[in-house]
């Protein structure tokens, strides 16, 4: 399958500085950088230094021959990028000690995208083929249309967001790959779980991966839910790394990875990139990310955000053990009864009725032991209504009958 990424280039003019500059206040510093950049020739360069094809189509300005230069370099096939008469994009970027950054966009070039350039390169990707977008050039709604009605697969980055995203018909994409901050713009969710659970049903095709920066990332399909935490780095510049992370997922389930391999991968180039400085100079090769992958020590005080949620779906069971349900726990997490039954199985490695008997059965174990409560209303008070059937799911999992349970955990207790 080929990737073909319709997006910008960039000239980025870096200044380094103590701290970004506040409203009113003026800095001077003796550090700047002229990098190439722009999210679309960073996913591309990303998505080709991970070793798959790339075509970059889009525009570039009067002075922006050195980005062709770089992205050739790169790897990347530019028979689709069209000479404008336009001055190039370009990004004012601050990056402060810490190593974050504050980015403001002339978007030149990048805005000189034409209906009838978008129908001439379509006409060369067919079926199955990935469009990989972002929102960085104009017609990006009219590029989702087309390439959705050629049957591609398109792959939109939401980045930068602003208020053109709602032009965006998102039933037409099959990846969606965003950060936080976006995820909650589009979702109107408060934290990942809920943003996922939003998006998953309003969209139940789409393929959603949300990165979340030093915790981690997450992936979350109709079948799936997957967690990768990021990895322990020592920052120097951030720019970029998303796009690292985008162009080196993409390459990975171009490649035919699995997701959970595309995380991976694409967690390790990130961490790399954000040690470096610049944007497409600190992409690293596949070779660089395959041969530091071994030695990168995961940010282990970022815990699986699966296990908070697994808390959520056990608290539920106990508190409704009579009548809980996968629609009632479908309505507590916000996701579809569909996903929430998967959600179970991944997060609890149990179907949702196995699950409820196994947490009957502890409840009740619990009571026998610690109470004098009869079978009869143990039975009754943790929901079951037939009494032999309880009493075989019993003696499965605990390998006595309850009465038996009752005395050999008496007897151990005297
Ligand atoms: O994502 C980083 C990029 O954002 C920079 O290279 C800059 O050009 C801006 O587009």
């Amino acid at each position: 399958m080929k990737i073909l990424n319709f997006g910008s280039c960039n000239l980025d003019y870096v200044y380094t500085l103590d701290h970004i500059v506040a409203p009113g206040e003026t800095e001077s510093t003796d550090s700047f950088d002229l990098f190439p950049g722009g999210k679309g020739l960073n996913q591309s360069i990303a998505a080709a230094k991970a070793g798959a094809k790339v075509y970059h189509a889009g525009c570039l300005g009067r002075d922006g021959e050195p980005l062709r230069e770089i992205m050739t370099q790169g790897g990347v096939d530019l028979s689709y990028l069209r000479n404008v008469d336009l001055p190039n994009g370009h990004a004012v970027i601050q990056v402060s000690r810490k190593g974050e950054n504050s980015i403001f966009l002339f978007a030149g070039s990048n805005n000189a995208v034409t209906e009838a350039q978008v129908d001439a390169v379509l006409e060369n990707f067919s079926e199955g083929d990935f469009l990989l977008l972002q929102n960085e050039i104009n017609l990006v709604p009219y590029l989702v249309k087309k390439g959705h009605e050629k049957g591609m697969q398109i792959v939109l980055n939401p980045s930068p967001f602003n208020e053109k995203i709602a032009e965006i018909d998102f039933s037409c994409l099959s990846y969606l790959i965003l950060n936080e901050v976006e995820a909650r713009e589009i979702s109107e969710g408060s934290d990942p779980d809920e943003c996922l659970g939003i998006l998953g049903k309003r969209y139940p095709s789409l393929k959603v991966v949300l990165t979340l920066g030093t915790r981690g990332c997450r992936y979350r399909d109709g079948n799936e839910s997957l967690y990768h935490p990021a990895f322990r780095v020592s920052a120097v510049d951030t720019t970029a790394a998303g796009d690292t992370f985008t162009g080196y997922f993409l390459a990975a389930l171009a490649d035919g990875l699995s997701p959970s391999e595309g995380l991976r991968r694409a967690s390790a180039a990130s961490a790399l990139a954000v040690s470096r400085m610049g944007a497409a100079p600190s992409i690293p090769y596949k070779e660089e990310v395959l041969a530091a992958l071994p030695d990168l020590k995961p940010l282990r005080e970022h815990t699986d955000p699966m296990e908070e949620k697994r808390k959520l779906i056990l608290d539920y069971l106990e508190s409704n053990l009579k009548d809980a349900s996968l629609e009632g726990l479908a309505d507590r997490l916000g996701y579809s009864p569909a996903y929430t039954g998967n959600y179970v199985k991944t997060c609890c490695s149990l179907p949702f009725s196995k699950l409820l008997q196994k947490v009957r059965c502890s409840v009740a174990a619990k009571l026998l032991a610690e109470t004098s409560e009869s079978v009869e209303e143990i039975i009754y008070r943790v929901g079951y209504q037939n009494e032999s059937f309880f009493r075989k799911v019993f003696r499965e999992r605990y390998g006595v009958t309850p009465l038996a349970y009752r005395k050999k955990m008496r007897g151990d207790l005297s």
